[in-house]
């Protein structure tokens, strides 16, 4: 020891050139994954009330938006599809229908921009008259009906052109329901990005207005998880990957960085995290109000997501983020 201090960590940090040489993360634009919504009714460009400067598109309006991202570098896609009120039941038939407006905006997208990667959502609940991800029998979701349906739906995405299909439903045995009717199917290709820790969270609330998709009765606590919960993903994500995930994901992304860190240590698949509707939300009111500079914690929360241990984030930024990545 010295009597005068000798390590000065603020050495590393005297100017932009000297932090951005040791920077230990940096997030790229190849990282993302753009969160779109396809409506088949209505304008072409539909606000959404709770996520000021994000929009629902009809078809043809989604796919002049596609072409923006594309010329933009922005090439990875997770779509969602708005259903009409008459085509919701408790049988999920309308996520069935081969003509519907979900495998139809697949089959254009991949038509028009066969370069593009596309995930595809997979769960009942924009088909569902109750809002909830399976069938509903007396007040429970049931599970193993359930899987039934999500394996037929994930074959008509696969058969529309799915580079992935991404079931968030939390219903157990899925991923393998899914994997088998793929395989018997003959899409050997398609793969599944598995929402393996998807929390029951209080973040999910815009999209639900984006989609009109609230849960009518209850709340999705027996089959999303427990945020108290840590191992339990662990177990998810292990079970997931036997069922044969090709990558997992956690969700929402900012209260559960310790998760994504967790995941990304006992698994070698590729780690998505999901910053979803209300953690961009929250950003773009503060930020409104003047409260937050929002470039600013666009890009920590997303640097922290990448330094957590996602590989690959799903995020509403992803395109005003665009100017700051690498
Ligand atoms: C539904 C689904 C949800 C999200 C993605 N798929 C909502 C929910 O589970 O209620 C949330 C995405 C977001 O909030 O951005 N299966």
């Amino acid at each position: 020891m010295t009597t005068s201090l000798q390590i000065r960590h603020r050495r590393l940090r005297k100017n932009a050139r000297v932090r951005d040489l040791v920077a230990e993360t940096t997030v790229h634009r190849q990282d993302l994954v753009v969160p779109l919504f396809v409506s088949g009714q209505g304008e072409n460009q539909q606000d959404i009330l709770s996520m000021p400067g994000y929009f629902r598109y009809t078809p043809d309006a989604l796919l002049n938006r596609i072409e923006g991202y594309m010329d933009q570098g922005l090439t990875r896609f997770i779509l969602f599809a708005k259903v009409e009120e008459s085509q919701k039941d408790n049988t999920g038939a309308g996520a069935l229908d081969p003509h519907g407006l979900f495998p139809q905006t697949i089959a254009r997208i991949k038509s028009a921009f066969p370069d593009c990667v596309l995930f595809t959502d997979v769960a009942l609940d924009p088909y569902s008259s109750f809002g909830h991800d399976g069938l509903v029998l007396g007040q429970e979701i049931v599970n193993d009906a359930t899987v039934d349906v999500l394996a037929k739906m994930a074959v008509i995405h696969a058969q529309a052109g799915a580079d992935f299909v991404a079931p968030s439903d939390m219903m157990d045995g899925r991923v393998y329901g899914i994997r088998c009717a793929l395989d018997e199917a003959g899409y050997l290709n398609t793969g599944i990005l598995a929402y393996s820790a998807k929390y029951a969270s209080s973040f999910y609330g815009p999209f639900r207005d984006a989609l009109d998709s609230a849960p009518g009765f209850g709340d999705k606590s027996t089959y999303q998880m427990d945020y108290r919960n840590a191992r339990e993903a662990v177990k998810e994500t292990l079970t997931d990957m036997e069922e044969g995930a090709d990558m997992v994901m956690i969700k929402p992304a900012l209260a559960y960085l310790d998760i994504i860190h967790r995941i990304r240590e006992v698994t070698s698949l590729p780690v998505a995290a999901y910053q979803v509707s209300g953690e961009y939300s929250m950003i773009k009111a503060a930020a409104q109000k003047g409260w937050i500079d929002e470039e600013q914690a666009i890009r920590e929360t997303l640097t922290a997501i990448k330094r957590a241990g996602a590989d690959i984030i799903i995020s509403y930024f992803a395109e005003q983020a665009l100017p700051w990545l690498s």
